[in-house]
């Protein structure tokens, strides 16, 4: 049985003119299983939605192949794309527009027309079980304009779980609700995971809900790993070092300065006060100066 989702080696170089080329996929390697919930996280930026557009199949890589159900969709054209993407995946896009005109009800009814594979009043029954599933079975009549964003976004999940599609690819799903219907979406998702053997990917950027699906991804710079790079986690040691090293010395110029507009002033302190500010900076250079010597024991130089 062929996996749902196959990418090999998959690149895309947005070209914006000039020569200006963006890499926003550099040689993905990417196989989920059937019936798999996968995350993935990342920085703004690292081509998370670019990676779930190619697996969608709405935008074509510039180089490797993506398989989707074990069909070769790289480079199939629009007409076909269309066929697949409406049969066999589901999408919670943030932005992936719901019809203006349209109702709630009448949204999420519309792929399961497309479909044609239900009565009408299959299909009324079914969109207003997934419109309640999602909490919504009072805007059912209300068209998106008369919806807050996170009402919006479960419109969004219900349609696009309408045709119990095999592949459910959410980016963001829960970026626009409270925290509360946050984690009811995401049981619904798997629940239906479960229940529908769905595979599921799902970008986010909260780690609490990456940690509800099997496997983490995480990218970076258009590369793809199982296990957090460093730069997306606590910064290296060595950063730390650097860091603490440039602090260190910038109080140390500090310090050297204040001692001498101290001096300058002295004339104007009274010689109690004077005394102690001397005291304390004497004791901060102090303090400073054994850090600094234990930092070029461990075979640092400043
Ligand atoms: N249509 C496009 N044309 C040119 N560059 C693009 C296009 N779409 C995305 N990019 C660039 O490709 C890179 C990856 O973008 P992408 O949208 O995949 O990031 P992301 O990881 O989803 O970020 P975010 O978390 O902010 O949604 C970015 O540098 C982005 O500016
Ligand atoms: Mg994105």
């Amino acid at each position: 049985m062929s996996n749902p989702i196959e990418l090999r080696n998959v690149v895309k170089i947005y070209n914006l003119g000039g020569g200006v080329k963006i890499n926003a996929l550099r040689g993905i390697d990417l196989t989920i299983k059937k019936g798999e919930s996968i995350s993935i996280m990342g920085p703004s930026g690292c081509g998370k939605t670019t990676l779930l557009n190619m697996i969608g199949g709405l935008d074509h890589p510039t180089d490797g192949q993506v398989i989707v159900d074990g069909i070769d969709i790289t480079n199939m054209r629009e007409k076909k794309l269309a066929q697949i993407r409406r049969e066999k995946i589901g999408f919670i896009f943030q932005f992936y527009n719901l019809v203006p005109m349209l109702s709630a009800l009448e949204n999420v009814q519309l792929p399961m027309i497309f479909a044609g594979k239900l009565s009408v009043v299959e299909i009324r029954d079914k969109a207003m079980e997934l419109l309640r599933l999602v909490g919504l079975e009072r805007r059912m009549h209300h068209r998106p304009t008369q919806m807050s964003g996170g009402e919006q976004q479960r419109v969004t999940i219900a349609r696009a779980l309408a045709n119990e599609p095999s592949i459910i690819l959410a980016d963001e799903p829960t970026g626009n609700v409270d925290q509360e219907t946050g984690w009811k979406i995401l049981r619904l998702i798997q629940n239906l995971n479960k229940i529908l053997e769905q595979t599921y990917v799902i970008i986010t950027h909260d780690p609490k809900i990456a940690k509800t699906s099997e496997k983490i991804f995480y990218m970076l710079d258009g590369q793809i790993y199982e296990e957090p790079p460093r730069s997306t986690t606590a910064p290296s040691q060595n950063i730390l070092a650097k860091e603490q090293r440039q602090l260190m010395l910038a109080e140390l110029r500090w310090l050297k300065t204040s001692l001498v507009s101290l001096e300058k002033k002295k004339a104007k302190l009274n010689p109690e006060s004077y005394a102690q500010i001397k005291m304390s900076y004497a004791q901060q250079l102090e303090r400073l100066e054994r850090m600094i010597k234990e930092d070029q024991g461990k075979g640092r130089s400043i």
